[in-house]
């Protein structure tokens, strides 16, 4: 039986506009994937959502001086837009701070702690005098005790990457006022007994031997370094409360309430359509489902061993995850993008600067897989132009162009068994089978190469065939030709759907084609279909398909979001 397919992307911060390292990230290769999917016929539900609550939540809203409920609302429809106009084709994409999300926090909490792995302690946290409050996360900042980096955050540094506690910090200050007025105090606080649960994830992540070597390797390190007690309670006052007597000024710690949304935003989703019940199928049938995320490096600790530790302690048979795609970093132009000190092409920018789609096939083609990738406006222009403009689009001109001049812009013959190229079908076959291998395999940068190959081996053969000179002589030979050309361009659009959805259908409409992208498989395996129009089936007027990037414009926008 096939299996439903349940994605995941890792939920992104609702702190800004997120840049284009997030979206190789977690939410583009989703995309891919769950369109690649929906396309072969399969049953797909692609979740995601904004993660609104912790640190950098009410650290965003007070810098734009909005309230936090208020921020999030704004920020949530910006990036929800954003998205849209991406072409991420979200089922649904909702919100951590949703009721749902409340609700279904506190039950597992509650089923957490019935099963004994939840203590209360009094531990030592930073109280800043200046700022008359506790400093949870990243409210503090220092130096990494691994690194050295001077600007480490309370939770994490973004010098080496490796989760810290605030107490870790050396020479900490408040990253509210800058004081160092800081000290350590007793309060009490809420603990995950997560080392009680390492036997059951050792055995857990042992059946998942699929997982890429990466994200095991850091599973597996967790693992080997033993688990500690966790605790899972801020002194913040915008979260999920704590529903215990004697925590009115804490809340629940964001990475605690937000994987939780996966669900709860599947909730919200069934609800919208009117099925309150849907969610179940895709979350408590364990057989029928077979759930992948998608998230950066970072995120891959506490989605292999963290969040899978808080549904066991529950007790409750919940879906886990089956495979977890963890993707390196993307950097910009040889240092980090980041949010906080706006380095980088942020989304929206990203988005006035040039179509959704040159974006969907250069970070896909550049996926940083299984290695970081490097974004400068120089390499972008280069694959822009090579592969879209001069391979793809160039056969797609040159199609259309010829077929206009000598054949009044109509099919010229339907190919059967003697007209048919079989040296090319068979080269065709073998390559559309590779890549939608790749696919499956989430392997995306070797995908977008399989795919530009089967461009490249188009430019080949028309190239080789001279239609333009043989429409002189032998107008038959030059249709046989180009009525090959118009077959692979079909294919081209029905192969690229899921990387460059937008041309896809561009193309689909230069060849007056009936196809939508509703009608999935149906559309995928008609790819091949050589009979797919009839004697005379006219064509659209061509034009063109992508533009170039001229090197003064890359200059200019170099020089534009300088990086240094
Ligand atoms: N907001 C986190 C990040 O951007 C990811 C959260 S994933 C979730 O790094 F599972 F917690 F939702
Ligand atoms: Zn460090």
């Amino acid at each position: 039986m096939t299996k439903k397919h349940l994605i995941t992307s890792a939920l992104p911060y609702i702190n800004g506009v997120k840049h284009l390292g997030n979206l190789v990230g977690s939410m583009l290769p989703g995309d891919v994937y769950a369109r690649y999917l929906r396309q072969q016929g399969e049953e797909v539900l692609y979740i995601c959502g904004t993660d609104e609550h912790g640190t950098p939540a009410e650290i965003a809203a007070e810098a734009a001086g909005k309230d936090v409920a208020a921020y999030c609302e704004d920020m949530y429809t910006i990036q929800k837009d954003i998205y849209e106009r991406f072409g991420i084709s979200f089922d649904y994409f909702g919100r951590s701070s949703m009721p749902a999300n409340h609700k279904l926090t506190q039950e597992l909490f509650l089923q957490m702690r019935d099963n004994n792995y939840i203590e209360e302690r009094e531990i030592l946290q930073y109280y800043s005098h200046a700022d008359h409050r506790f400093l949870p996360d990243r409210y503090v900042e220092g130096t990494c005790p691994s690194c050295g980096y001077t600007k480490a955050r309370g939770d994490q540094c973004d010098g080496c990457g490796r989760l810290l506690e605030p107490t870790d910090l050396k020479d900490p200050y408040s990253a509210i006022s800058g004081s160092k007025d800081i000290e350590l105090q007793s309060t009490k606080h809420i603990f995950l007994l997560l080392d009680k649960l390492t036997e059951p994830l050792e055995a857990w992540v042992a059946t998942r031997p699929e997982w890429p070597d990466g994200v095991k390797g850091i599973a597996k390190k967790w693992l080997k370094e033993g688990l500690q007690p966790r605790c899972i309670t801020r002194d913040l006052k915008w979260g999920v409360p704590v529903p215990l007597d004697g925590y009115d000024n804490k809340v629940f710690y964001v990475w605690f309430d937000a994987p939780n949304g996966y669900i709860s935003i599947t909730q919200d989703w069934a609800a919208s359509i009117g099925q309150p019940d849907a969610w179940k199928a895709w979350w408590q049938d364990l057989e029928a489902v077979h759930y992948v995320q998608f998230m950066a490096k970072d995120n891959v600790p506490f989605h292999s061993i963290f969040w899978p530790a808080m549904l066991m302690a529950t007790g409750q048979p919940w879906k886990q995850v089956d495979y977890i795609k963890g993707v390196n970093w993307l950097t910009y132009d040889k240092g980090k993008f980041s949010t906080s000190q706006k380095r980088g092409v942020f989304t929206d920018v990203a988005l006035e600067l040039y179509p959704a789609d040159y974006w969907r096939y250069y970070l896909m083609a550049n996926c940083p897989e299984s290695d970081d990738a490097d974004f400068t406006f120089a390499h972008f222009a280069a694959i822009i132009n090579k592969d879209l403009a001069d391979i793809l689009g160039n056969f797609a001109n040159r199609s259309f162009s010829l077929i206009h001049k000598y054949f009044e812009g109509r099919l010229p013959v339907v190919l059967d068994q003697s007209s048919l190229d079989q040296g090319l079908l068979t080269k065709v076959s073998t390559m559309v089978a590779d890549y939608q291998k790749s696919l499956s395999d989430m392997k995306f940068r070797q995908a977008c190469a399989q795919l530009r190959g089967l461009w490249v081996l188009a430019n080949e053969y028309i190239t080789v065939n001279e239609p333009w000179k043989t429409a002189k002589t032998d107008l038959l030979q030059a249709g046989v030709c180009l009525s090959h050309c118009i077959y692979l361009l079909r294919l081209f659009a029905i192969l690229g759907h899921s990387l460059m959805p937008t041309v896809s259908l561009k193309i689909l409409a230069l060849l007056n084609d009936p196809l939508t992208e509703s009608e999935g498989s149906t559309a995928f395996a008609a790819g091949l279909e050589f009979t797919a129009y009839k004697a005379g089936h006219l064509l659209a007027d061509p034009v063109r398909l992508f533009e170039k990037i001229e090197d003064d414009r890359v200059a200019e926008l170099t020089a534009q979001y300088d990086g240094h």
